[in-house]
């Protein structure tokens, strides 16, 4: 799978007991999901004498990092041992002590990690903490996975906008709605389950007005798994036409509702919308990427988009989108009029295609996922 960051080259041949100890933090540090943003995850596991001695893993509001809460659990028996780490440990004063600081006081001999940060106050700084005070640093196992597991953290540190998830549902033909805009529901309950999962994970949730004006949808994160800020719920909608009535205007004051109107919106309206909890951005808001910008400006690093087909038009064709899932239902719906997943003009060449670089198909119910990475040209 496409990774986001070049990989650093393996260093030595690992053992069955390296992996699943990475495995084990790598595990960990996604316990952090909902949790940490917009942080990354990280998870640690502290091992001497072939047995596991610590772990932890980094939960924002707690201010002590995954290493940290690790070692504290090994107490003495960190001395001599082994740190698995998912993410380079970083070596400056954050919000919290640097982390090399406390490896290095921990006695810790090797410090296993398959990623460097990022973030420019951590990248390679953390390795090179670690290798100077005498720490043996290996670097690149299960490198693809910890890349993937903080995706979204590590392409808003490369690009410094938010990480783009298109995910719709379409018909067998490519259809997300009936000729008469009826969409619910086009995929099955795994599907939907799953599609819960995703939104647990991102900052942001992102539609277009159609999809508000006929679906009236709550866009919610209804998995059952904890988070420490809520679902920003997002509406491009140039010509401010929202209803003063739709679930996400009633239920503003609850989870927060950013409206992206466009130069000629009615004044009276965005203050009507305003004293309801609704922030209006008032942009050119067809540039995606200005709309990228102000979300960034708002600490999201990470958006799910759901639709509909005039917006994931417009979004293919900004080349921002960095990750789609399509889930397939085995139906067939038909009709000139009924719409096509991704609107727009399209293209003209079978060539220019917006292709798949890497990507990978399961079975949800009777429904299949596809979820993959778009290839990108190299100026984005
Ligand atoms: N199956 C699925 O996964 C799925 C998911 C979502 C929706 N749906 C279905 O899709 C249908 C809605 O799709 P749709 O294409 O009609 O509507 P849409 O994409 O949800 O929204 C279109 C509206 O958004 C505005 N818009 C689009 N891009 C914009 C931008 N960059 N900035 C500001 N405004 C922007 C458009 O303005 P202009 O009119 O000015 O262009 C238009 O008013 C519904 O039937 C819904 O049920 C299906």
């Amino acid at each position: 799978v496409q990774t986001s960051i070049t990989l650093p080259e393996h260093t030595e041949q690992w053992t069955t007991a390296d992996r699943e100890y990475m495995t084990r933090a790598l595990d960990l540090a996604s316990l952090g999901v909902g949790l940490v943003s917009p942080g990354p995850l990280v998870g640690c596991v502290i091992v001497n004498d072939g047995a596991i001695v610590g772990e932890g893993f980094y939960v924002f509001e707690e201010l002590k990092h995954a290493e940290t809460l690790a070692l504290a659990q090994a107490g003495n028996a960190a001395r001599g041992g082994t740190a698995y780490v998912t993410l380079e440990p970083h070596a400056h004063h954050g919000r919290t002590p640097p982390c090399t600081d406390a490896l290095i006081a921990a006695g810790i001999r090797k410090v296993v990690c398959p990623i460097v940060d990022l973030n420019p106050k951590v990248s390679g700084k953390g390795f090179e903490h670690l290798r100077a005070a005498g720490i043996e640093v290996s670097t690149g196992l299960l490198a693809e996975e910890a890349s993937i597991l903080n995706e979204a953290y590590l392409h808003h540190m490369r690009t410094g906008l938010p990480f783009v998830h298109l995910k719709l549902a379409v018909s067998l033909d490519g259809k997300i709605a009936t000729r008469t805009g009826d969409s619910r529901w086009v995929a099955g309950p795994e599907s939907r389950a799953r599609a819960h999962e995703f939104r647990h994970r991102y900052d942001a949730i992102l539609v277009g007005a159609g999809t508000v004006a006929i679906d009236d949808p709550l866009l919610t994160d209804r998995s059952v798994g904890r988070r420490r800020r809520p679902l920003v719920r997002v509406v491009l909608d140039e010509r401010l036409e929202i209803s003063s009535e739709a679930q996400l205007i009633r239920t503003a004051s609850d989870s927060p509702v950013i409206i992206f109107a466009g130069l000629n919106s009615d004044r009276s309206k965005i203050n009507q919308l305003t004293e309801r909890g609704v922030e209006v951005v008032v942009s050119d808001s067809r540039d995606f990427k200005s709309v990228l910008q102000e979300l960034e400006r708002r600490s999201i690093e990470s958006i799910l988009v759901e639709g509909g087909a005039s917006v994931a038009g417009d979004i293919v064709r900004s080349q921002l989108l960095d990750k789609v899932t399509f889930f397939i239902a085995p139906k067939i719906v038909g009709g000139r009029d009924a719409l096509s997943a991704v609107g727009g003009d399209g293209i003209a060449k079978m060539a220019d295609a917006l292709e798949l670089e890497t990507f990978e198909v399961t079975q949800r119910g009777r429904d299949i996922e596809v979820t993959g990475y778009p290839h990108k040209q190299s100026s984005s």
